[in-house]
């Protein structure tokens, strides 16, 4: 039995969630997204969550690691009972799309809509949430949010963690009014999530090829980001012989050349996105060179293996410079592959909709990724028609997010009120 049509979506859909939403951490400049934890933009994102949470009259809550809850109570529920929960994040990568992460986040509640529309009534309470840092664009490590709650990173090491201005997650935190010495693992709550399920813009093109307006996450690559600081001697450009140099650009260059060569051997990705040489001048040889290695493989030993190659690159040919590299792991998230018992319960709840959904491997990172280890964790993918994603071009069309409202409220039906 259909419990919403595509009208009641297609009106949700224009529903001022989202539209208000859009201009915050707009730049004008890109028309990409800049919405770093803790700073202004991340904090109109949060009064945005809240409005909408109280404006559906959903009780708001902000956990010890700063990710936002808003929970639907119903009625008979006992205050012990389990809960299903879906969500996903609002901060951005540098001039991200529109929809990584807040396409889960709307849904979530335009999906909630749905239900009460229908008179649906959940026998568990249903929560939205909204984790801190996934993309980890501020403090380094993806997932932050999530791997707190769940206990994957300590607290003693996330409030370490500092930005690019040498701000650390503690301060930062305790500018915003949290308080970092809370921080940690939240195991009563984890225990109470019967099943999590994110839904989430596809960072690639495997739906349009397949016609598919929306598909369901088999298991995601394990993958990591490993910083490499390479150290050599800074010294005038136009007075330093070649011979005479320590030039830290120069591995750097040899390492870029070296991951993509290695990844195309082992059949897996690695990006370098993002560098920073020290101190900056036109005119100087470089002091320092710091880069960021981003690798993802099919699986765990060929993630290692792409690593430990691509760092044996940078130190052999930093040696040979006068240069020393050394790399640190930021962070890294194992193979993860979904529960697969939800996994049939979620496409069953497609089905009922007449919705086909195409079972799908990713290699993007996600809060499911981390609840995965936790409780069972499912994620819907809705049709991205370009593929292109962590930019401001990515695009998901209208009537691909309406389809992934209603698989959501058809899931989320399945999963709390039966
Ligand atoms: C998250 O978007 C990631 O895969 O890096
Ligand atoms: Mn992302
Ligand atoms: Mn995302």
């Amino acid at each position: 039995m259909s419990i919403v049509s595509v009208d009641d979506a297609a009106n949700t859909w224009k529903l001022p969630s989202w539209r208000s939403l859009l201009p915050v951490g707009a730049d004008a400049q890109t028309g990409g997204y800049r919405r770093f934890s803790f700073t202004p933009a991340d904090s109109q994102c949060r009064d945005w969550f809240r409005l909408e949470a109280v404006h559906r009259g959903l009780r708001v809550e902000t956990d010890r690691n700063g990710n936002l809850w808003a929970w639907w109570d119903p009625e008979h529920a006992r205050a012990d009972s389990e809960v299903v929960v879906t969500g996903s994040h609002l901060d951005s990568v540098p001039d991200g799309g529109a929809f990584d992460g807040p396409l889960g986040v709307v849904s979530a509640f335009a999906a909630i809509d749905l239900l009460v529309k229908a008179r649906v009534e959940p026998v568990r309470p249903v929560g939205v949430v909204a984790f801190t840092e996934e993309e980890g664009a501020r403090f380094g490590m993806a997932c932050l949010g999530s791997r707190l709650l769940t206990g994957a990173v300590t607290p003693e090491a996330a409030r370490e963690l500092t930005d690019a201005d040498g701000v650390s997650l503690a301060e930062a935190m305790a500018a915003a009014g949290l308080d970092p010495e809370a921080i940690g693992p939240d195991p009563e709550l984890v225990g109470r999530i019967e099943a999590f399920v994110e839904l989430h813009i596809e960072q690639g093109s495997a739906l349009a090829g397949m016609n598919a307006a929306v598909g369901v996450a088999e298991s995601i690559w394990p993958h990591g980001r490993w910083r490499i600081d390479f150290n050599g001697r800074a010294d005038h450009a136009g007075t330093t012989k070649l011979a005479d140099r320590s030039d830290p650009m120069l591995p750097f260059a040899a390492t870029v050349l070296a991951a993509r060569t290695v990844a195309t051997e082992l059949k897996s990705l690695a990006t370098f996105g993002r560098v920073a040489a020290e101190p900056g001048a036109a005119n100087a040889i470089s002091s320092a060179v710091h880069a960021w290695l981003d690798a993802r493989a099919p699986d765990e030993s060929t993630l290692t293996e792409l690593v430990s190659q691509v760092t044996a690159v940078a130190a052999l040919s930093g040696s040979s410079h006068g240069v020393t590299a050394t790399s640190t792991c930021e962070s890294l998230t194992p193979a993860v592959e979904f529960d697969l018992d939800l996994r049939d319960r979620v496409l069953a709840a497609l089905a009922g909709q007449e919705i086909e959904a195409p079972v799908l491997a990713t290699g993007a990172g996600h809060d499911a990724g981390v609840l995965a280890a936790a409780v069972p964790a499912a994620m819907l993918f809705v049709r991205n028609r370009t593929g292109v994603s962590h930019s401001p071009a990515e695009r998901a069309e209208p009537e691909d997010c309406e389809t992934g409202i209603i698989a959501l409220a058809a899931v989320l039906e399945e999963l709390a009120c039966r």
